[in-house]
């Protein structure tokens, strides 16, 4: 695996210039904020040694570098989900490359059902925190010292200092921000009523089928990380209706200008 992520990580510094400190993963219907990307260079998945072809609609599939917010940044446009048949190890490989090239701050975004009696379709949510519910482990098995620890901390998984700024932002130009703990569940089915109002009692105000397993191998990776989750379909109960990857998609399109927003305002503002 070691061996792997430099091979990956020697390819890619080989095709860019000044390597960035900033990792973006763009999530289903979010891909849009690569057009605030100035100056870019695009690196297609498929001619990347070792990393993952994406395989679902809407994720297409490309390393983006350039200029975001004032500041160098990488970001990922189609994301590896478990669902998809990959491996954790997959899942989470361009995050280990991430770390290797030198990244100390992990952007991300997904497309969530809100669980919480107070949230809309449209809105944005701060994820304060998360509940892992998948079946395997992204750190299960050796762990490689140069890496991380074998028993890292998750206390601040999501950067307190991060959220501040992103909750300020968003404060300053009026755009409304719900925050809350996010579930992260294997999919690929959305959830059946219970399912939603299980995720509720035991503590979620949204549920998607990603972001977990890479959050938690960039805290392994001593990255900052700062996710939202865009609520496009509510599981709150009552409120349910049918749910279709399309009505996903649709949703999360009219709401990401506003969260490109808050997100392209915290890279300004990192020191
Ligand atoms: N459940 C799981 N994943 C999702 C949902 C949902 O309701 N909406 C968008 N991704």
């Amino acid at each position: 695996m070691l061996t792997k992520i430099k091979e990956t990580a020697t390819f890619i510094k080989g095709r860019v210039g000044e390597m960035p400190r900033i990792a973006i993963i763009l999530g289903t219907g979010l891909g849009e904020l690569v057009h605030e990307i100035d100056n870019k260079e695009e690196i297609p998945y498929e001619s990347i040694p070792n990393f993952p072809l994406s395989t679902v609609e809407g994720h297409s599939g490309k390393l983006i570098f350039g200029e975001l917010g004032g500041k160098k940044v990488i970001a990922m446009q189609g994301r590896f989900h478990y669902y998809e048949g990959y491996t954790m190890q997959e899942v989470t490989f361009p995050i280990r490359v991430f770390q290797s090239l030198g990244i100390q701050y992990l952007f991300v975004s997904n497309a969530a059902g809100g669980m919480n009696g107070s949230f809309d379709i449209g809105d944005i949510m701060l994820i304060d925190d998360h509940i892992n519910t998948f079946p395997e482990h992204p750190l299960r098995g050796k762990n490689y010292k140069e890496l991380g620890v074998r028993f890292p901390d998750m206390s601040n998984a999501y950067d307190k200092d991060l959220r501040l700024l992103a909750m300020q932002i968003a404060k300053e130009n009026n755009i409304k921000l719900q925050h809350g703990v996010y579930v992260g569940t294997q999919g690929p089915t959305f959830e059946t009523p219970a399912e939603y109002n299980w995720f509720r009692i035991i503590g979620g105000d949204a549920v998607g089928m990603s972001t977990v397993p890479e959050v938690i191998v960039a805290n392994h990776a001593k990255m900052k990380v700062l996710a939202f989750s865009i609520i496009t379909d509510l599981g709150v109960i009552g409120k349910i209706v049918e749910v279709t990857h399309e009505d996903v998609q649709e949703a999360a399109k009219v709401a990401q200008p506003k969260m490109a927003f808050i997100m392209q305002e915290v890279i300004r503002n990192i020191k």
